[in-house]
């Protein structure tokens, strides 16, 4: 009887067994015959039931059977749980033939390109980087400079003033006068920065940027100026583009010029950005007022020297063809991405 019983639960845990195909169909197996109500636990504590004489015969049959399944049942569990193992690892293989994903990346933005790009062509004239502060004196921004009380830039209406005597600087000149108080000649010096004004349209920002150069030596001409711009015009807007001067007036240089460079868009013939005229202005110059370098200690007698101004919202709109200066500070990336 009891052998019988015992040969039933062997090929049933067998056939349990071969059914399973998965680690938790194994597992159910095992508490099916081991668990604590499973059929060989059961068995084992029927043997109190049987006559003593046939108790340790099949008590060691029943034991024997419950190592058999628990060793079974084992290899079975590690069987599917390898295979189960390598089924997860094969669904999370990566594929390499995929093609990257490209980080999205930043670029520089047009402004500080264009002054990037200023700034090194002068840099590699000998110019020397030269900065001051926004917030300036009114004797650096206009006093120094030449410009008199009655000058409508020193107007409240055009100037940010913070008290009487210290505004947000109004020009990148001031940087003149620094450099000038802190080295004796020769000076050499390109100045960018942010500068403020009270305007704002299409084409006026109240914060905008200006690149200063000034050179004061012995014997600086006007022709030293006229050649250096020139210089710089063909790096900055090509081999064929020209430059002209136009007479003008600025309290702190004589004389004083305004440089024009050839229409880089029609190449001079007239069109809508250059209004038809041939030529777009960029900057500002002139021969540094005897009274500047007086201002600053040096003797007009001994030295002279250049010096200019430029705009550098100015030069990005000519060069980009950007039409409106307030995209430059938008922030709006379908803009920036432009110049990436
Ligand atoms: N500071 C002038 C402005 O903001 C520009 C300028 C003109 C600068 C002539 C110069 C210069 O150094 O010589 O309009």
């Amino acid at each position: 009887m009891a052998n019988l019983r015992i040969d039933r639960i062997r090929a049933a845990a067998a056939a349990d067994l071969q059914a399973a195909t998965t680690s938790a169909e194994a597992e159910t197996v095992r508490v099916k015959y081991l668990g604590r109500q499973g059929e060989i636990t059961q068995l084992l504590r029927s043997l109190a039931s049987l006559p003593a004489a046939e108790r340790p015969e099949v008590g060691r049959q029943a034991n024997e059977l419950k190592v058999e399944i628990d060793r079974l049942v084992g290899e079975k569990l590690a069987l599917t749980r390898a295979a189960e193992r390598r089924r997860e690892l094969e669904a999370e293989r990566p594929d390499l033939t995929l093609p990257g994903r490209r980080p999205p990346l930043g670029a520089l933005h047009p402004l500080t390109r264009v002054d990037d790009e200023i700034v090194e062509i002068f840099i590699g004239l000998g110019f020397a980087v030269a900065e001051g502060p926004e917030v300036e004196s009114e004797y650096n921004n206009f006093e120094a400079l030449n410009i008199p009380r009655d000058h409508p830039a020193r107007d409240m209406q055009d100037t940010f003033y913070l008290s009487e005597d210290t505004l947000l600087r109004t020009h990148t000149s001031p940087v003149q006068i620094r450099t000038m108080q802190a080295q004796r000649p020769p000076v050499r010096v390109i100045c960018p920065g942010k500068v403020y004004r009270r305007d704002a349209d299409i084409t006026h920002s109240p914060m905008f940027h200006q690149v200063e150069g000034l050179a004061v030596d012995r014997d600086i001409s006007m022709g030293d100026l006229k050649g250096t711009l020139e210089l710089f015009a063909r790096e900055m807007f090509g081999a064929r583009s020209r430059i002209r001067f136009r007479p003008s007036f600025f309290p702190f240089t004589e004389p004083s010029a305004e440089v024009d460079v050839l229409c880089f868009l029609c190449g001079g013939g007239g069109c809508r950005v250059c209004k038809q005229s041939g030529w777009l202005e960029i900057l500002g110059s002139g021969m540094v007022h005897p009274q500047v370098l007086r201002n600053v200690g040096y003797d007009p007698e001994e030295v002279t020297g250049w010096a200019f101004g430029m705009g550098v919202e100015r030069v990005a709109m000519l060069k980009y063809g950007v039409d409106d200066i307030r995209l430059f500070f938008e922030n709006d990336l379908r803009f920036l991405h432009q110049f990436a």
